[in-house]
């Protein structure tokens, strides 16, 4: 016997009202249909294939390696969708059909793992995944016999008064006998209230034949789907929560979890202070004893142990040990910074490096230039690294004082140990421990206030 998943993930998604196929909305740095698969893949079946529509190519491209993919030309209903994936999955006979929406990320492997457990155990016709919703608005119903027994699944839109009081939800969520359920497919009619072919319907032809029905019972929240962005907002703040809780576990400080966007790509190591208003997204990665925030916006970045970063964005930028930056810093892709070194405030930069111990400390654009050790870029300056057409680099030693407020026009280098003056605009490369300095002479007019008050009185 073997397990074999199959994922719907073909609707559109009408109510998210968004040329986006549903399932490829992201959340906590992920489609929901790639966290479904995940979970999916975690109960290690034998087989996993994904029933594919709306945006079928772009669908397909956000699955992992290992996962199967059939088409399913017109959205016809979940039962419909399976039927598809039948005929491209061949005899399931003596298999167990596992089904699960694409719009539920929370879902976990444990309890898909449980499902089939208790399926296995059990050997009914089929397994339901249940929850109870105080709110059931939007699920069907599980109706049950004064035994207890399944009936059947009745869709929120069909239902009668009595039905609509059901607490008790199907999820989308089953474990079926692969015999059991071709059988029954076949009987699926449209008649209902969106003349669609619903799986749910299965369930009570089965119950019909009075075979074997049981039920496995999950709670609410992770069972959630996603059908409005309303909706998407909701689980998108569990499933934060939930990776939270993962990382805070692992040995991640966070004052104010709430307050703490991370996505499940992002690699933390224990002892990572985040304050609020962290978002890490991407391949970002943050050492040990590296502290974060408050507000830090940092995508395909990477902050070494010990590194300090507040009030900044960081995009493919290297933040190295022990350095410091912000309040207020840009750090653009290619941004290298060396151990110790310092990116300040209102400081961007730009495919620059700067070797350890160098420091920029305030409101500074350096684009195209590598610096060396132990230098420092006075306040103010500039790296003039485009002229217009192309862009030119700028390349500055080591224990080098370049000036507040100097202009390096670039390509230009400046040796080791040099200096520029301040508020110069260098145009011509400094060599090694030389001054370069461009300013004209300073005058000074004596008695410039009384004269300008004179000619006020003058003039009146
Ligand atoms: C479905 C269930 C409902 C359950 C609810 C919550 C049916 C008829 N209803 O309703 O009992 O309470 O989920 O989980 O099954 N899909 C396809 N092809 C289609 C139609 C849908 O692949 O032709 C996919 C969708 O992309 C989605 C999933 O199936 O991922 C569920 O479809 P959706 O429209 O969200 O169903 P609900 O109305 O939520
Ligand atoms: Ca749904």
């Amino acid at each position: 016997m073997s397990v074999r998943v199959i994922v719907l993930a073909a609707g559109q998604g009408t109510r998210m009202r968004s040329t986006l196929p549903k399932v490829l909305h992201p959340v906590a740095g992920a489609p929901l249909v790639t966290w479904v698969v995940n979970a999916a893949l975690g109960a290690e079946p034998d087989e996993t294939l994904v029933v594919i529509g709306h945006g079928a190519e772009d669908v397909a491209a956000v699955l992992p390696e290992g996962v199967g993919t059939v088409v399913q030309e017109a959205q016809n209903g979940t039962g419909h969708a399976v039927l598809v994936a039948l005929e491209a999955l061949g005899d399931v006979e003596g298999d167990t059909v596992v089904v699960v929406p694409g719009d539920t990320p929370l879902l976990t492997s444990g309890t898909l793992a449980r499902l089939a457990a208790a399926h296995a155990e059990l050997e009914p016709a089929v397994t339901l995944l249940t929850t109870r919703m105080a709110d059931a608005t939007g699920y069907g119903r599980v109706v049950r016999d004064d035994a207890g027994e399944v009936v059947g699944i009745v869709e929120e839109r069909d239902t009668d008064e009595t039905q609509r009081r059901i607490t008790e939800v199907a999820v989308s969520t089953y474990a079926f006998a692969g015999g059991e359920l071709m059988r029954a497919l076949n009987e699926v009619g449209t008649a209902n209230d969106q003349g669609e072919m619903y799986l749910t319907d299965v369930v009570g032809i089965l119950a019909a034949e009075g075979a074997p029905i049981a039920s496995v019972e999950t709670s609410a929240l992770e069972v959630s789907g996603v059908n409005s962005h309303d909706q998407l907002a909701e689980v998108g703040r569990a499933l934060r929560a939930r990776l939270n809780l993962e990382w805070m576990r692992e040995g991640v400080a966070m004052i104010d979890p709430d307050r703490v966007y991370l996505e499940a790509t992002v690699q933390l190591e224990a002892g990572v202070v985040l304050m609020p208003d962290v978002h890490l997204r991407g391949d970002t990665s943050v050492a040990a004893g590296a502290h974060l925030g408050p507000s830090v916006y940092a995508e395909d970045s990477h902050v070494k142990a010990g590194a300090r970063v507040w009030y900044s964005v960081l995009r493919e930028a290297e933040v190295g040990e022990s350095a410091e930056v912000g309040p207020f810093a840009s750090l653009r892709p290619g941004t290298i910074l060396g151990p110790d070194t310092k990116a300040g405030t209102f400081v961007e930069t730009k495919n620059t490096s700067l070797g350890r111990g160098s420091k920029v400390p305030h409101l500074s654009y350096l684009g195209d230039a590598e610096v060396g050790e132990d230098s420092n870029i006075g306040a103010g300056s500039i790296t003039c690294n485009y002229d217009g057409f192309e862009k030119h680099p700028t390349t500055i030693g080591d224990r080098v004082r370049i000036g507040s407020d100097t202009m390096l026009v670039a390509p230009i280098v400046i040796g080791d140990d040099a200096w520029t003056g301040a508020g110069s605009t260098i145009t011509r490369d400094v060599s090694e421990g030389a001054l370069g300095v461009e300013r004209s002479v300073q005058k000074e007019i004596p008695g410039y206030s009384a004269m300008r008050e004179a000619k006020r009185r003058s003039d009146e």
